[in-house]
Order: structure tokens, then sequence, then C-alpha cells
């Protein structure tokens, strides 16, 4: 344990030397906070025990600015992911049978705890992840703003009370957990997709076990700790990784485990979703988008601009919600084209400890490669790059922040998602056309559109078939209203009131003999 946060902080130290950008002060200040820090782990979480795989197999987690490792963490399989399912079921009766106040203040420690971390979280994710500091400490804001909203829900679990059909009757609903819950999270957001499940999952008297990335293993760890230092008891809270497919199928076969969360790849998604027939359990998918970002002819040129970039940019284009397709209307596309492209080439590319970066990594070689070909294949079909279009004279999988034009429906860029730092432009004549455009995918998570139109905002928001759609803003993600998407970008809601309804059972319970005396 100790060796390895040592280790950390050797590698932390020589990656700042090296990058000489950051002050000294800074990286004193960066690597003391680490070297002190109550809240890296580097093993599995099971039954509130920290363990290493059965085998003493390891895998390495890599900063993807550098490619150093940072550290070693188990690498599980199903029979510790058995043992975890196991430690969450006994721990199921006792945590649900708590108040809704008792699991509250519980969650709300959690929640202090990883604000008053807020630092050496935000560090652990730039260092596993590659997104700029700052907004990894905005992931970390977010990410415990999950933690913070569903405390409060635990209270408002409400059940109801049905008019009933005879006078002898009485008809009750109740809400009740749904028990032992599998968490499947990418490595985008290292935490943010952790508690947005593991929130309300616990809000509603649920135990958990949570399969973070293998990419970005540790930030889930410590993030973990924080939830045993907040009391949360032990078997409530368990972590595994390593082989991916093994866990997964684990989780989906258990008996035991009664609803599968799974923020990922559609193509992941579809076989948790085949997977979980054989035991009849409740999913909730979270996949790929293919976001058009809509730029009207009466769109406020600065606030698209400024929108699009924040839809696209943020980290690095490797969101679901990230703009995949820019889709402008001919009168303002060369002053739109022109403008985003200025603002684009002003994004600081860099390790994301350095001052100023916006633009880190991409997450490792295939995330590059994937941008390469899709550029490739664009570039033959006639579209032209008026931006970047290359990797990044840093090295390592850093990818210029690039503008495409010319692109068409049929390109790899229109039809899927590049995951990268890419932005296409496609150009429209009239609002059915982008409407038609836009919904020309089996995606359907985020969109965007720019007006300053009332009606056609009403209009096309109706008409697009997206679960979010964002309107002259470009980041919309919030712990208060329901994310999910439609068609083939999944099944079910998270954060909101609503995203408690994914982790309860309702249960009709009629009271008959009600005339007796
Ligand atoms: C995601 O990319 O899956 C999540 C993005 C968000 O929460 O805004």
């Amino acid at each position: 344990m100790r060796v390895a946060r040592l280790a950390l902080c050797k590698i932390l130290f020589s990656h700042l030397s090296r990058m000489h950008r950051p002050s000294a002060s800074r990286q004193m200040s960066i690597a003391a906070g680490l070297k002190n820090s109550s809240i890296f782990q580097s093993q599995g979480l099971i039954g509130g025990k920290w363990i290493g795989a059965y085998n003493g197999k390891t895998l390495q987690v890599n900063n993807p600015s550098t490619g150093e490792v940072i550290a070693d963490v188990p690498l599980m399989g199903r029979r510790e992911t058995n043992d975890a399912i196991s430690s969450a079921y006994d721990a199921f009766p006792s945590w649900s049978k708590l108040t809704a106040a008792e699991r509250s203040r519980c969650l709300r420690k959690w929640y202090d705890l990883i604000m008053s971390h807020k630092e050496e979280l935000g560090q652990l994710i730039t260092l596993e992840q590659g997104k700029p500091l700052k907004e990894a400490l905005g992931e970390v804001s977010y990410g415990a703003s999950f933690i913070e909203f569903f405390a409060e829900e635990a209270k408002r679990v409400y059940g109801d009370i049905i008019p009933a059909t005879l006078d002898d009757r009485r008809l009750f609903v109740l809400k009740q957990p749904v028990g032992v819950v599998g968490a499947i999270t990418p490595w985008n957001f290292p935490l943010a997709m952790i508690t947005r499940k593991v929130g309300p999952a616990l809000a509603c008297g649920c135990t958990v076990v949570v399969k973070p990335s293998e990419l970005t293993p540790l930030t889930a760890l410590a993030a973990a700790e924080l939830a045993l230092q907040a009391g949360i008891p032990p078997g409530v809270l368990n972590v595994v990784m390593g082989n991916a497919p093994d866990i997964g199928d684990a989780l989906v076969t258990s008996p035991q485990v009664r609803k599968i969360s799974f923020t990922g790849s559609t193509a992941v998604g579809k076989k948790l979703m085949a997977g979980v027939a054989g035991t009849v359990k409740r999913i909730s998918l979270e996949l790929g988008g293919n976001a058009p970002c809509i730029v009207f002819d009466d769109a406020d040129l600065d606030v698209a601009v400024k929108g699009a970039l924040a839809a696209k940019f943020r980290n690095s284009g490797q969101t679901c919600v990230c703009a995949n397709r820019v889709i402008v209307q001919e009168g303002i596309y060369e002053k739109f084209a022109a403008a985003f492209s200025k603002a684009v080439q002003n994004l600081q590319v860099g390790d994301g400890f350095t001052e100023g970066v916006v633009q880190g990594p991409l997450i490792n070689e295939a995330a590059v490669q994937k941008v390469e070909s899709f550029i490739q294949d664009s570039i033959s079909k006639g579209a032209k790059i008026i931006l970047g279009g290359k990797r990044h004279s840093l090295g390592m999988t850093f990818y210029e922040p690039t503008v495409v034009t010319d692109v068409r429906s049929d390109m790899l860029l229109a039809r899927e998602e590049v995951f990268g730092p890419v932005a296409p432009l496609m150009r429209f004549k009239t609002e059915e056309e982008a409407i038609r455009i836009a919904n020309d995918t089996n995606a359907g998570l985020a969109a965007y559109i720019f007006t300053n139109n009332v009606q056609r905002t009403w209009r096309v928001s109706e008409a697009l078939e997206y679960g979010l759609v964002g309107v002259n803003e470009g980041l919309i993600s919030t712990e208060v209203a329901p994310f999910g998407g439609v068609k083939q970008s999944g099944l079910g809601r998270e954060g909101s009131k609503y995203g408690m309804d994914e982790y309860l059972e309702l249960k009709y319970v009629c009271l008959g003999d009600m005339n007796r005396k």
C-alpha cells in the first residue's frame, strides 16, 4: 500500500519534471497532496476488505499522457466477482432495512468526504484518464452532486394508496429496492458514472458491485475508500476489476444480481441485454450517441460557436453526449465555419496538469487509430480538413483539434461516434432537412440546437428523436435532470427523481376483509 503510494508520487514527480510547464510550487503541492493521501487504494474491495486477485495476477494502469505505469491493480475475474456478489447479497437485508434517513446520512457523509478530497480525486482523474485538471475537478463536483442529490431523494420514496374497486378492500403500492445491483462503468468519467449509479442504488436500499473500467480504476477505488470512511457498511459497496468479459458474465448470469446498470458502448450494451434474459433481471443502458448540433441561420453566432465548442470538445470529444455532427444552415455556414475554426485553433493541447491546457490526450492508441480511420474515410469520400486532421506534435495519444467540412451522411464521421476531437461540419437548407439529417441514425442520446426563434425551439425539440436536447447551450448534464437515450442509445434514465425508479420495484398490496368488525 505504502509502496504503491510512493510509486505514485515518484511517477508524478518525474512526469511533472519532464513536462517543465507547471510551476515548481504547483508540482510540490500536487505531489504532497497525493503522498499524504488517505484515499489511494490499488486493491479490489469485497465485503469491506481490500484484496488482490485470487491468483495474484495484476494489470497496469497507465497515464495516457505519458504512457507511464501509475499503479498495478488486481486482475480479478469470475471467482472474485461471485464473492463480491455474495457479500452484496448478504449486506442487502440490513442495508435495505435502515431508515431512509439513516441511509441518507451515510450518503451525505460520503458526499462531504468526496468534496473535502476534491483536489486529490481530481488529480487521480487527470493522472489515469488524462482530462485537464480543471475539467477533472469539475467532474469531482459533478460526480459528488449525484451523491448529495440522492441522499436527499432517499427520503422521498413515496408509495401510493389506490381508491379500491370493492368496499371491503384497501389497495396500496409499496416501493422496494430491487436488490443487488451490478454497475459497469466507463473510463471517460471515472467518478461521475459511478456516483450516478451508486448514489440512487444505495439511496433506495440496494447494495452494489461496481466494475469500473480497467483503464481508470484508481478513482473508483478512492471513491470506495471514502464510502468506507463515511460509514457505509462492509459489503454494501464492492469493487472488482480485471477480466471484463468474465466479470460482466458473472454479474449478468448471477440470480442474486437483480439489476444491471451499464454505461459504455452500444455493442457491449447489446450483449449485456441479451445476457440478462437468462435470469430476467432489470437493465438500464446508457450507450453511444451520435449527437447532432444544429445551427440555424437565426442563431446568435457567438452563442453557437461557444456552445458547439463546449459540446464537441469536452473531454477531448470523449463523451457520449459530445456533438458528433455540426449541422449548419447555409446562410450562416461560412461565417460559422470561420469563427468556429478560429475558436478551435485556440484550444491548448497538452498534459492535463499544465496550466491553460483544455485538451488532454485520447485514452489510448486504439482511440487515436479510430479517429485516424474516420478522417481517412471522410477524405477519401471528398471531405476537406480545414484545421488539424493529424496526430499532435506532442506525440503519445495527443490529436490535433480538428474541423472537417463538406461532410456527407454516408461518411463514418456522420454515421458513427468518433469519440475524439473532430468536428465534422454538414450543411442544410431547411428546418425539415435539418431534422431529417439529425434523426437519420440509430442513436438518440443528446442533440443541440442553436436558434433565436422560440417557435422553432419547441418545434425542433419535439421533432428530435433524442433523450436530451440543449437549446443555445452545449453543456446540459446535471444531477437534477434525467439523463438517457432513446433508440439504440439505451434504456432508462439516470440522475433526477426519475433515476430512483431504476432501483425500485413496485409492489401492490391488497388488504381484504376490511368490513369485518
Ligand atoms: C457520458 O459520456 O456517458 C456522460 C456524459 C455526461 O454525464 O454529461
